[in-house]
């Protein structure tokens, strides 16, 4: 707009007068033929029906396609279920059962079903990404809008996004987790008490995306935040808590040997002797990877987590029991879920979920915590043994002898 203006003002006179010229001669040749047609009118026009959107156009393609008035009606509103309503060919009514469920009357190329992370600036061109990496490019946004173009090449869009559950006294930890993570990463952090501008004395705080409710658990925050339509750009989703020690990990080492070796589901190898909850998580100094995993630092592929995120409860919050039940989601389980030896992390075994309990009936708050989490170890057992004994009777097989897994 401004361009334009400015040229106009700059153009000499004898120009303008041309342009005042040609105008008016273009208008006066109009005002003829409009006067030498007289007689032409809309009657006269063979006006194509879709120019017409009424209901008199599609009750009579309804009629020429064979279907009575009524099915056409039906179709206007009342009775509008996905099975009822019918594709009419070739009328102004939109219907595609293919499209997500709600979203049924939108034509499927305005239908946006999958979101990310990715930052956007709030003015310039909508389809330019706001990538702040570092302060370098944050910079360049502010300074010069065709530097920043360069520098949001959309293949650089971060691949994989890594998740903390933290409170502020793990600062320390977390900023050095967070600087194993390259640009090629997303970083989203979950305040469980609700301190989330101290955080901003780190560089990286301010490209990180902050979700803060007090007091939740890992789990409640992924099943909240990370559906998996909301993560759907991510290859390697990690899910991590905040006091992981990760001095001899590499970000991108790690997911190189996980692509390698196609695990869909995996874990760093925990450092040994450091109290472990399960055995069979330690890391194993004669190998790159062996196959079982421990949730403490899980990551999950895109597709592994669409299928574990539909299992997580959203009562249990504490995950206890997950999991064993991972192996559902994954098939050969035995080979697509592993740990990675030769990228390993050390767990610092912060009881900082315990501390966030309350204390009932003169127990200390940690009590609590744990023995709800037992209570939910059993809850989850007895939902997923019924769900699937459901499944074999509704399926007509013998429950007892279809559980091979
Ligand atoms: C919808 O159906 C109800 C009866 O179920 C009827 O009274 C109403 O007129 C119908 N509305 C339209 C728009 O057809
Ligand atoms: C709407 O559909 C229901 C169930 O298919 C049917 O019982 C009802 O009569 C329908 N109503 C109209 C107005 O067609
Ligand atoms: C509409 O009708 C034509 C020919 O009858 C058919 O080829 C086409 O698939 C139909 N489209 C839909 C959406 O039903
Ligand atoms: C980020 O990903 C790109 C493309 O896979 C890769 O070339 C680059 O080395 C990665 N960055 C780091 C810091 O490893």
């Amino acid at each position: 707009m401004g361009i334009f203006s400015r040229s106009a003002t700059s153009r000499k006179p004898n120009e303008t007068i041309k342009i005042i010229l040609t105008t008016f001669l273009g208008v006066a040749f109009g005002f003829l033929i409009g006067v030498s047609f007289p007689t032409l009118s809309l009657t006269k026009l063979n006006i194509p029906s879709n120019f017409i959107p009424s209901i008199d156009s599609s009750y009579k393609e309804g009629k020429s396609l064979g279907l009575t008035p009524q099915s056409t009606l039906s179709s206007k509103g009342n009775n509008s279920s996905s099975t009822q309503a019918p594709n009419l060919n070739g009328t102004s009514k939109i219907w595609v059962p293919s499209n997500p469920r709600g979203a049924e009357r939108l034509p499927p190329r305005i239908v946006a079903a999958e979101s990310d992370f990715y930052l956007r600036r709030l003015w310039g061109n909508p389809n330019e990404l706001c990538l702040l990496h570092n302060e370098q490019t944050a910079l360049l946004i502010l300074d010069d809008s065709a530097v920043v173009i360069q520098l949001m090449d959309l293949t650089s869009t971060p691949k994989y996004l890594v998740t903390f559950t933290v409170g502020y006294d793990q600062r320390m930890n977390i900023d050095a987790c967070v600087k194993k993570f390259s640009e090629n990463f997303t970083i989203l952090l979950f305040h469980y008490d609700g301190r989330v501008a101290e955080w901003d004395e780190f560089e990286w705080s301010k490209r990180a995306i902050h979700v803060s409710v007090r007091k939740q658990t890992k789990w409640w925050y992924a099943k909240r935040f990370l559906h998996p339509d909301i993560v759907a750009p991510y290859e390697y989703i990690f899910i991590w808590d905040e006091d992981l020690g990760v001095e001899h990990f590499n970000a991108e080492e790690y997911i190189k040997l996980v692509k390698k070796h196609g695990l869909e589901i995996s874990q760093p190898g925990l450092e040994p002797n450091k109290g472990l909850t399960w055995q069979m998580t330690k890391r194993r100094d004669d190998s790159e990877v062996h196959k079982f995993v421990e949730i403490m630092a899980p990551v999950f592929s895109r597709d592994a987590w669409r299928c574990v995120w539909h299992m997580i409860q959203n009562d249990l919050v504490h995950g206890w029991g997950l999991d064993f039940a991972l192996r559902k989601c994954i098939e050969p389980a035995h080979e697509k879920i592993g740990v990675v030896d030769s990228q390993w992390i050390v767990h610092g075994s912060v009881p900082s979920l315990g501390s966030q309990g309350e204390s009932q009936n003169g127990k200390a708050p940690w009590q609590g915590v744990r023995e709800r989490c037992r209570k939910e170890w059993t809850m989850f057992q007895t939902r997923l043994t019924s769900a699937e004994n459901a499944y074999f009777r509704a399926a007509g097989l013998d429950p007892s002898t279809s559980k091979g897994r």
